[in-house]
């Protein structure tokens, strides 16, 4: 069996370790002969990259390893890049999520101002990824997951239209997980979903075991009642467990069909903001529990020299990449769910934007699947979220104030033009590091 050169682009990021041990695990299926980190944060990447040589010695020494902040280095020779960057870190992730809470507005990594914010961010991160790609390995497919997806993959759209890039999400993924366990499954392979929207802003509208059994029925009678929280015990941190419990008021709002936890932020923006404390969100959870974990973990290990010296989880169902990526080497054709080019898979739907729908994955990339015509109010509310992600993006290529303006505005999450400005005021102190300047 042929085997690949990876480069994961991020390799500082909390996440690595798992994928690296879930790679490992996959090695009958997407057997590996080099694995490589690249990071523009040296010492962060370090403390992660001596913790995975040591495993990678251990357990598979017949793969090379290396790592490094050299883009030629790290990019020249490889058959896949699976970049997870966080341009500005936890510290800025914390500001996106805080600015907005100062204006009564959601604060969240991925929606609303924060997400806008975190947006202008990473556009030029990840165009720099690609064209470092395809300067250096021209073949190679970029597996994206770097957020926020929606805005970095309709930037990819615009500015990059050829690249060989795939961008996926792990929410419908761990959303679907429960879904098995509530409809009683092993596991979500043995189900086959329709799910249309964009990218965490998105509605089931089938789910089948594989014999074509109809599973909404029992699934939905569970989310009325309790969410996407399943019966036995889950291993959610609370406030993960809170998006999941809500899931069964945004579900109220449409129950023909079944929703992406996400929504939450556009559909119950006062509940969110009533339940955000702001002196204390997300990031620092994040950075006082994930953050904290593994960067100890891994600074035992590299101490003691072996790996059982620390605790690193694999990240099992991070195994969607290499869904993907065995789908591009194998040509598969593995029914995934990607965000991707409308063209007329949603006819009643923009065809220049960029929706989360299932396609058929092979080594030529996705062939999307029709989904057809959809609902006055998804429509509607996707309308309106795909005008913020595109005004972003036209924003940062012209460094627009007005346009970053107007993105705000129309995020269903924000109030009114005025509160918009003061938030886009201090995100612009905040990110003067990152943005280009405005005009
Ligand atoms: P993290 O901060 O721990 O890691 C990100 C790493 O990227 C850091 O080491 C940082 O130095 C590096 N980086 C930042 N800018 C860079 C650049 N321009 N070039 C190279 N490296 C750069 O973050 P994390 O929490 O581990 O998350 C990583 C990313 O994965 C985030 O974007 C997160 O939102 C994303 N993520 C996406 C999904 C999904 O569903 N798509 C799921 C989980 C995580
Ligand atoms: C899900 C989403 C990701 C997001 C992550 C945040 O996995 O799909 O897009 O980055 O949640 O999780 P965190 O633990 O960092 O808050
Ligand atoms: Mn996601």
């Amino acid at each position: 069996m042929k085997k690949f050169s990876v480069v994961i682009a991020g390799g500082g990021s909390t996440f690595t370790p798992g994928i690296v041990l879930m790679l490992l695990e996959n090695q009958h299926r997407f057997p590996l002969k080099e694995i490589k980190f690249y990071d523009n944060d040296g010492a962060r990447q370090e403390i992660i990259a001596e913790a995975c040589k040591i495993l990678l010695k251990e357990k598979a020494p017949e793969i090379a390893f290396s790592y490094g902040t050299d883009p030629k280095a790290a990019f020249s020779d490889v058959d896949f890049v699976m970049a997870h960057i966080r341009v500005g870190k936890y510290p800025m992730r914390e500001l996106d999520e805080k600015i907005p809470l100062r204006h009564g507005v959601v604060g969240q990594e991925t929606c609303g101002p924060g997400g806008i914010a975190y947006g202008m961010r990473s556009i030029g991160g990840v165009l720099e990824l690609v064209d470092y790609m395809e300067q250096y390995s021209p073949n190679a497919w970029m597996l994206n997951y770097s957020n926020p997806a929606a805005i970095v993959a309709e930037a990819t759209r615009r500015l990059r239209p050829n690249a060989k890039i795939l961008n996926i999400c792990d929410m419908p993924i761990g959303i679907e997980g429960r879904m098995a366990q509530i409809a009683g499954l092993k596991s979500r392979k043995e189900m086959r979903v329709r799910y249309y929207g964009l990218n965490h802003f998105g509605w089931w509208t089938r789910i089948e075991d594989l014999e074509g059994n109809d599973l909404m029925p029992k699934i939905k009678e569970h989310v009325a009642r309790h969410g996407y929280v399943p019966n036995s015990a889950s291993h959610a941190e609370a406030s993960w467990n809170d998006t999941f419990a809500k899931a069964k008021d945004v579900w109220a709002l449409d129950p023909d069909t079944l929703p992406n936890t996400y929504l939450k932020y556009y559909l119950y923006p006062d509940y969110v903001v009533a339940h955000s404390n702001p002196e204390h969100t997300r990031a620092n959870e994040v950075m006082e529990h994930r953050e904290k974990q593994v960067f100890t973990a891994c600074t035992e290990i590299v101490k003691a020299g072996n790996s059982a010296a620390g605790e690193l989880e694999i990240d099992e169902h991070a195994s969607y990449i290499v869904d993907l990526a065995t789908a591009i080497a194998f040509n598969t054709q593995e029914r995934m769910l990607l965000i991707v080019p409308n063209r007329g898979a949603i006819p009643n739907f923009d065809p220049e934007a960029m929706v989360e729908i299932p396609c058929l994955v092979g080594s030529s990339g996705p062939e999307p699947l029709q989904v057809g015509s959809i609902p006055l109010f998804q429509q509607g509310l996707m309308g309106q979220q795909v005008a913020v992600e595109k005004l972003v993006v036209e924003a940062w290529t012209e460094h627009s104030y007005q346009k970053l303006w107007q993105a705000i505005t129309l995020s269903k999450t924000v109030p009114s033009a005025s509160v918009a400005k003061s938030i886009l005021d201090d995100l612009i102190e905040a990110n003067k590091a990152y943005w280009p300047e405005l005009k």
